[in-house]
């Protein structure tokens, strides 16, 4: 295949991933990802998901955090900045030294916190203590400047706002689709909202994205952006 053939099949695979379906990844989908640290670190002892969640923290005096059940040290950056513009109409809010589900994936990509630092190790495991950040190549701290990133934590616009701006109205709270596909979190748009850290490649996903309802804008475009903005 030559180079431009691949690039062509892979922007097709893009916007069919993107766009021809909608269904929320199941959680095994994460299995053989670029989040399976299981497989990638070969940890005999220790399960999956535990590299982010655990059923319970054990001890006299447990730390971390009781949200999502989160497992994986939280970083102590308290300044990522937030995005502005002239016309920006919604205000997002800091997020160092918040809880939310964008905090969770700034656990590992602000490139501070080594991946296998947890709150509740598992004994036996066999992992070697990992330098921080080692995992991330090119992309080190890709998040850790918030100000250049799409804006997260901010609420989404209402359905007036959304109109004046050419924008998909929220459906509910939950999601901007109505059936959790493109979730919001207490309304709140999040890191979450356009990836989803299980979707690995059985779910079809790439760059663990969301799949979209589709739309015939996204289907022109090739991009989820328009699913959103229209
Ligand atoms: C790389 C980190 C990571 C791994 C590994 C991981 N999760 Fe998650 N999980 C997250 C993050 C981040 C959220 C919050 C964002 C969201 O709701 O999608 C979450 C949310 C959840 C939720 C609540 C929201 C929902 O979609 O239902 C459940 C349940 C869950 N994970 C189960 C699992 C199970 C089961 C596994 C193992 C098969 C697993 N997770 C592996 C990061 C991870
Ligand atoms: C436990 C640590 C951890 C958590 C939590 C985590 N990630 Fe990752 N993520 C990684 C690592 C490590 C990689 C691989 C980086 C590399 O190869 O350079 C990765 C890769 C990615 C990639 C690129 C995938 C690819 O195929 O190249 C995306 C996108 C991503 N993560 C998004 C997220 C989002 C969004 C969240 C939260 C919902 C999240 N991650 C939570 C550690 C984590
Ligand atoms: C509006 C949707 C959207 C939101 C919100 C979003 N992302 Fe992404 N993300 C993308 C798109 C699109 C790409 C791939 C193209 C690109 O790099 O711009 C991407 C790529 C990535 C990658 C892979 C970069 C690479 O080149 O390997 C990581 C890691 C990532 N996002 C993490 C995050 C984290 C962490 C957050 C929250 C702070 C976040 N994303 C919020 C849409 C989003
Ligand atoms: C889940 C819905 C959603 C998706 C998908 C999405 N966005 Fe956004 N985006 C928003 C919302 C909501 C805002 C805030 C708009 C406002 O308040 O003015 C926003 C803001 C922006 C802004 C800043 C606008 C300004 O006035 O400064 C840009 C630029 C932008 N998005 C581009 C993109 C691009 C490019 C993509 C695709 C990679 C994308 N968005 C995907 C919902 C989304």
């Amino acid at each position: 295949m030559s180079k431009i053939t691949k690039v062509v099949s892979l922007a097709l695979i893009l916007c069919i991933s993107l766009s021809a379906y909608a269904a929320r990844a199941p959680k095994s989908a994460v299995f053989g990802s670029a989040h399976d640290f299981k497989t990638q670190l070969g940890g005999a002892s220790y399960t999956l998901c535990n590299f982010c969640h655990i059923a319970h923290k054990f001890g006299s005096a447990p730390t971390g955090p009781g949200y999502l059940l989160w497992n994986h040290t939280l970083s102590n950056v308290s300044t990522y900045g937030v995005y502005t513009s002239d016309s920006m109409r919604s205000t997002p809010t800091e997020l160092g030294g918040q809880l939310t589900v964008s905090n969770l994936c700034l656990s590992c990509h602000d490139g501070t916190v080594a991946i296998n630092s947890w709150y509740e190790a598992q004994a036996g495991s066999n992992f070697q203590p990992l330098p921080q950040g080692t995992l991330f190549s090119s992309e080190a701290g890709i998040a850790r400047d918030l100000t250049k990133q799409h804006p997260v934590n901010f609420v989404y616009p209402d359905a007036t706002t959304a109109a004046a701006i050419g924008m998909q109205p929220a459906a509910d709270l939950n999601s901007v689709d109505g059936n959790g596909n493109v979730p919001l979190f207490a309304g709140r748009m999040q890191c979450a909202t356009c990836h989803d850290a299980h979707a690995g490649p059985s779910s079809g996903a790439h760059l663990f994205f969301r799949a979209f309802p589709s739309t015939p804008a996204q289907t022109l475009t090739g991009s989820s952006c328009v699913y959103c903005h229209l």
